[in-house]
């Protein structure tokens, strides 16, 4: 156990419980970060009115029972009644050693749950827009995040690929031909098929009627039908995955688990709900009302479940999600990747599946709320005509601005060398431009900001670990031969190594929170620790050959740590920069 936090914590429960007996052993010792020390404990302040005695005295108790020589270096109460922990140096040392030759750099492996995980949706026939993007990228993160905690992560694509619009996008692509070049636009620009059936729609009576007709024979099975509709999904997938393969994220076709996969569970979910008094008929719709779901005047809301028209929606399919996810893919947790103004809808389903016994109480579903990608006048992002931005031509831009960024730092490099690098560099920019913020925040797409090779961004942590693979390279050596012994001298040597312990925790708590923008900031911080330790302790030129091989163990561990938390964001970090 290498995490600092959790050994104390460990250790300043047994004093708790040797002082105070048994009943105490599980009280929360507080371990918290100190201005004064590494740790305080703070558990005496609670404690004391528990006990009836003064804090202080609490306190005094706690160190007389705590055993931690092995760890600490000094332990003092002091104010009120806090324990300050300072660490040994040759516990911190031997530890950030172990870490040059642990597989997982100091992240526990959890216990195995199964977690689906429902993320990117992007709809067929249709553009994905900047929000599918940050679903897609916040997703994946969390996806890779959980796999390496050890969980069985099962990636559900929930792309539209049923409803009302499809019987008109049929019709028109019977109208433009089935092998026609404009069909095969659907590969590559959707929106533009998709706006000239809908402009169809719009202006034709007998087009919307062919449309109408046509969704009624898609819904009732009709072969032909079901033929051409697979033809424009199959059409999307190649569009989808042209996305995902520039953005370098998980998602294969084995994710594909559309809203058409629902279907047959959709009518036996609205008897069930209705034979269970769960459902009841409103104006026609088959609406379930919710206690404490109320709107404007206290007017109950409704989840529709089956419109008066007999047509489901997403309430239905999201229902069907749960149950499916739940009894099928034996889910231990459920997440949700989507836009946070899908909360209410997400609650309501949540609430009727638990109503009706499809959501059991040790089943916990999340909603990772995605907030909006703003333009730079605050609006959602558009192109400067007002049109939506084609996606796959915003990730063309950040390459190419990506390669003038290069072509500055690298003039030296081989023209398809630097071309790599400009991939990995500007896709990272927009993939960490997306994580670095809680997900749940609106943000302002900006390309500049993004790119800079200076403060909280993807290039930034790119070119930190390109830099320590150029002291390697120097020092002509791989970062593998680098094994120690460590030696903590220096105060930024000390600080350095306390941060490569963090690594396991920080990707545990954004495992645990589902934030990526957590794990995002720790690697911001460790880039920072290293930089001071680089300007204050000489790594090649070090006065001696254990310090030299101290600090080369320190950079390893830190090239580590670096790429492997990149990774984990869906990062790749470059070997030269
Ligand atoms: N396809 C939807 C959209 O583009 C998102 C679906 C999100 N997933 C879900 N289970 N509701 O807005």
């Amino acid at each position: 156990m290498a995490d600092p936090q959790e050994v104390l914590a460990q250790r300043v429960q047994s004093a708790l419980g040797a002082a105070f007996g048994a009943d105490f052993a599980g009280t929360d010792p507080v371990i918290r970060p100190s201005q004064f020390a590494d740790y305080q404990a703070n558990a005496a302040l609670a404690l004391a009115k528990r006990l009836g005695r003064k804090p202080r005295d609490v306190a005094s108790d706690i160190v007389a029972h705590l055993d931690a020589d092995d760890v600490c270096r000094e332990i003092e109460i002091s104010g009120p009644g806090f324990v300050n922990l300072t660490l040994r140096e040759e516990w911190i040392a031997g530890h950030t050693r172990d870490l040059l030759t642990d597989p997982r750099i100091g992240v526990p492996e959890q216990p195995a749950q199964n977690i689906p995980i429902d993320y990117s949706a992007p709809n067929v026939a249709k553009e994905m827009h900047v929000g599918h993007l940050r679903t897609t990228v916040v997703g994946d993160a969390i996806v890779r995040i959980l796999e390496f905690l050890g969980h069985n992560v099962i990636r559900q694509n929930h792309i539209g690929d049923w409803g009302t619009p499809f019987g008109m996008l049929i019709e028109h692509l019977l109208d433009v031909g089935e092998d026609s070049e404009d069909a095969e636009r659907v590969k590559t620009d959707p929106n533009a098929f998709y706006q000239a059936a809908k402009a169809k729609f719009d202006a034709s009576a007998e087009f919307a009627d062919r449309a109408r007709a046509r969704v009624v024979a898609l819904q009732s099975g009709d072969p032909e039908t079901l033929r051409l509709w697979r033809e424009l999904v199959d059409l999307s997938k190649v569009y989808f995955n042209k996305i995902y393969t520039k953005l370098d994220v998980t998602l294969t076709d084995d994710a594909l688990a559309g809203e058409s996969m629902y279907n047959d569970m959709l009518g036996p979910i609205c008897d069930e709900l209705e034979r269970k008094g769960i459902a009841e008929l409103s104006d026609g719709a088959l609406c379930v009302f919710l206690e404490g779901f109320t709107g404007r005047e206290g007017k109950p809301v409704p989840l529709i479940i089956r419109k008066s028209d007999g047509g489901y929606g997403y309430g239905t399919t999201d229902l069907a999600t749960v149950k499916y996810r739940v009894e099928e893919l034996k889910a231990d947790r459920i997440i949700y990747v989507v836009g946070a103004p899908q909360s209410l809808h997400l609650q309501m389903v949540w609430g009727t599946a638990r109503a009706a016994g499809w959501l059991p109480e040790h089943v916990t579903p999340y909603h990772v709320q995605i907030g909006n990608v703003l333009g730079s006048d605050g609006k959602i992002l558009r192109t400067r005509s007002g049109q939506p931005i084609r996606l796959m031509s915003l990730l063309d831009e950040a390459v190419e601005r990506a390669s003038t960024v290069v072509a500055e730092t690298r003039p030296d490099l081989d023209g398809d060398i630097r071309a790599a690098i400009a991939r990995e560099v500007g896709i990272g920019a927009v993939k960490y431009a997306d994580l670095s913020v809680s997900h749940d925040t609106e943000y302002t797409f900006d390309f500049d900001r993004m790119l800079a090779l200076h403060g909280n961004t993807g290039p930034y942590l790119q070119y930190a670990a390109a830099r320590i693979r150029s002291i390697f390279r120097k020092g002509g050596l791989a970062p593998e031969e680098a094994t120690g012994p460590v030696t903590l001298g220096e105060p930024a040597e000390r600080q350095l190594a306390l941060a490569l312990l963090g690594f396991g925790p920080a990707v545990r708590t954004t495992g645990d929170t589902l934030e990526p923008h957590r794990l995002c900031g720790y690697l911001f911080d460790l880039a920072q620790s290293f930089t001071t330790f680089y300007e204050k302790c000489p790594v090649l030129k070090a006065g001696d050959d254990a310090t030299r091989d101290s600090r080369l163990a320190l950079t390893a561990v830190t090239l580590r740590v670096l790429v492997q938390g990149l990774e984990l964001l869906g990062v790749h970090a470059p070997e030269r920069m």
